[in-house]
């Protein structure tokens, strides 16, 4: 029976496709496997449940001997050496889509969050410190009619987009490679990104890790920012310096971070703990049942696909692959 790693435990509904068709080497503890671990599993697998956290690159895929798919349980690609992995013939698929509105939301909740001192308001609470109203307690920041910058407007930034111009009333500035095509639909307009940044209230990331983005935010750009804005990452650590961030958040009391992703996950700067209104949550942004499921039956039903002889769905080398297959 050919074999499929599952590097983290996944929605069982995904399992239950695979269950009886192949042989399932599950991680079932709670901690990312190391780059030898999943070579040694996959090094005979028939394909790969990776998760966005997983190097998978050149040397992974050349140590494999019958692999066939790579079947991405995330949106994000930057974890896994595609040039390799279709040169070897490998399909790599993602799961677009099915979690961009959870993302969205998760983005939001932390920009509510970080403007209104949530976390901190709730931890008060429990501590017994609540005296009664206070007119001074906690006093945030008002959404309604401020500026949002969007930094990559994809499909979770244009959520995001509309959740702000039409739930709050915002001015909805984005900074995108090209033009979105989206931008009419949520009444946004395409700024350069130092104009973005200084008339942004709140900035969020929403782009995708790549050669264009990395360390697209550095000490320049956080210099050109609001001392009182909120700053947001739900995309990828790597776009932001972190020693830039810390730097401008330890120079203002008044500016706020929500990050649900960092550099070199799961061992962020710890110094981000020191941060006096800073939200930090552990990678959640698609956490929700019905993204998380979707995500499973979706990464499932694509090694079912392969093991049948057909192209998978959302296949990023799909073009070439699929042609190369006739
Ligand atoms: C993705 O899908 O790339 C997210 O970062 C995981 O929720």
């Amino acid at each position: 029976m050919d074999k499929v790693v599952i590097t983290r435990k996944i929605p069982e509904n995904g399992i239950e496709l695979l269950k009886g068709e192949f042989e399932l080497v599950i991680n079932e503890e709670s901690r990312n496997l190391k780059k030898d671990e999943i070579m040694e599993l996959s090094k005979d697998a028939f394909g790969i449940i990776s998760m966005v956290s997983d190097k998978i690159d050149s040397e992974v895929i050349e140590n494999c001997s019958n692999l066939k798919i790579i079947a991405n349980y995330g949106v994000g690609i930057n974890n896994v050496d595609i040039e390799a992995a279709t040169s070897n013939g490998i399909f790599f698929t993602n799961t677009p889509d099915v979690l961009t509105q959870a993302t969205a939301e998760l983005g939001f909740s932390l920009i509510l969050a970080v403007s209104r001192h949530l976390i901190q308001a709730d931890s008060f609470t429990r501590s017994g410190k609540f005296t009664g109203f206070d007119p001074v307690l906690f006093l945030g920041k008002e959404l309604y009619g401020k500026t949002l910058g969007i930094i990559g407007m994809g499909r979770i930034g244009s959520s995001v987009a509309r959740m702000a111009r039409f739930g709050f009333n915002m001015r909805v500035v984005y900074f995108n490679r090209g033009k979105s095509d989206r931008e009419r639909l949520v009444d946004a307009e395409r700024v350069e990104l130092n104009q973005l940044l200084k008339e942004s209230d709140v900035v969020i990331v929403c782009a995708p890790l790549n050669e264009d983005s990395k360390y697209l935010l550095g000490r320049d750009e956080f210099s050109l920012m609001k001392d009182d804005a909120v700053f947001v990452n739900i995309g990828r650590g790597e776009v932001v310096d972190t020693e830039a961030l810390i730097e401008k958040a330890k120079s203002s009391d008044r500016f706020g971070v929500g990050l649900d992703v960092y550099e070199n996950e799961p061992n962020f700067d710890k110094r981000l703990l020191e941060l006096k209104n800073c939200v930090l949550l552990p990678h959640i942004g698609s956490a929700t049942y019905k993204a998380r499921m979707r995500m499973a039956e979706i990464v499932a039903t694509n090694v079912l696909k392969v093991k049948k002889g057909i192209c998978p769905d959302f296949a990023v080398n799909g073009g070439e692959l699929c042609r190369a297959k006739g």
